[in-house]
């Protein structure tokens, strides 16, 4: 069974000064923080074993994924009782582990401080950030079905407007069919005229194990940070790496437009 890791050590300066004290990914979307949602979807993929790279200012992620037994006593038996089920069953069937990046090289950084957490498996990695309402059924789940049938790494993508495209990861490469992609090239957060394509990389992803390898070899890159997308563009070019068409929608949480999105779409419906 896969393992699932949330890098959460970044700042979240988009959204100061609410993000002064309290992690960017304990921002409800109405009721629900935005890593919930993240850690119901790794669950609904099977994965248990929830692993976080985690930095300075982050210890409510813990508190949040583990028993509050005051509160619990003194609201047990009232009406407000059942508002803590989602959260309870999380922690009754989930594992969490955490370890602390003491320093911010970048999204490559982090994984590679989740090896220990993660160890020689393939493994799924959730950025919170981008919430994802997956149909017929979670992002990750679908993902998961790619990864058994090409057993590389799969890496979930959406077509964004052309003028974003110096947001994300962008990858191009040979058509399999409709949905799936062979990556050929991946490049972080290109300009607009330097973009290979408008197919971006959202924040899911599964990763077998020799990225870890291919993380260590790798120089810092854009923004002078250790990219993942480098160390997938080796991956690719030495092996496999498929880009996949989720199916679903998806809120980017790490914008205030994003997360007033999410909000709306969740209260609506
Ligand atoms: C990270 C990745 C980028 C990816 C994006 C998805 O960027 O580096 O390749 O497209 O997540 O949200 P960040 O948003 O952390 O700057």
């Amino acid at each position: 069974m896969m393992k699932c890791l949330f890098p959460v050590a970044g700042y979240g300066t988009r959204f100061l000064p609410a993000t002064k004290a309290q992690p960017k990914e304990m921002l409800p979307i109405l009721t629900k923080p935005l890593i919930q949602y993240g850690v119901e979807e790794a669950l609904e993929a099977g994965m248990k074993n929830i692993a976080f790279v985690t930095g300075r200012g982050k210890r409510a992620i813990e508190d949040h994924f583990d028993i509050t037994y005051e509160l619990e006593d003194q609201i047990s038996g009232t009406s407000k009782e059942g508002q803590l089920d989602s959260i309870r069953g999380l922690i009754d069937q989930c594992t969490f582990s955490y370890t602390r990046q003491n320093h911010m090289r970048g999204l490559g950084d982090a994984i590679l401080t989740g090896e220990t957490l993660i160890g020689n498996q393939t493994f799924g990695v959730i950025l919170a950030d981008d919430l994802c309402v997956g149909k017929p059924d979670g992002v990750m789940a679908q993902m998961v079905r790619v990864y058994e049938k090409y057993r590389c790494s799969v890496v979930a993508v959406e077509e964004v407007p052309h003028d974003e495209v110096d947001r994300y990861g962008i990858v191009s490469g040979a058509e399999m069919d409709a949905r799936h992609v062979r990556v050929e090239r991946m490049v972080e957060k290109p300009a607009p005229q330097d973009a290979p394509s408008d197919l971006a990389v959202i924040g899911r992803y599964i990763l077998t194990p020799d990225i870890f390898d291919i993380l260590r070899d790798t120089a810092p890159g854009r923004n002078g940070e250790v990219q993942l997308t480098d160390a997938l563009q080796t991956q690719a070019k030495n092996g496999k790496v498929v880009a996949y068409r989720f199916t679903g929608q998806r809120f980017d949480c790490g914008s205030v437009e994003g997360f007033v999105a999410a909000t709306n779409y969740f209260f609506n419906r």
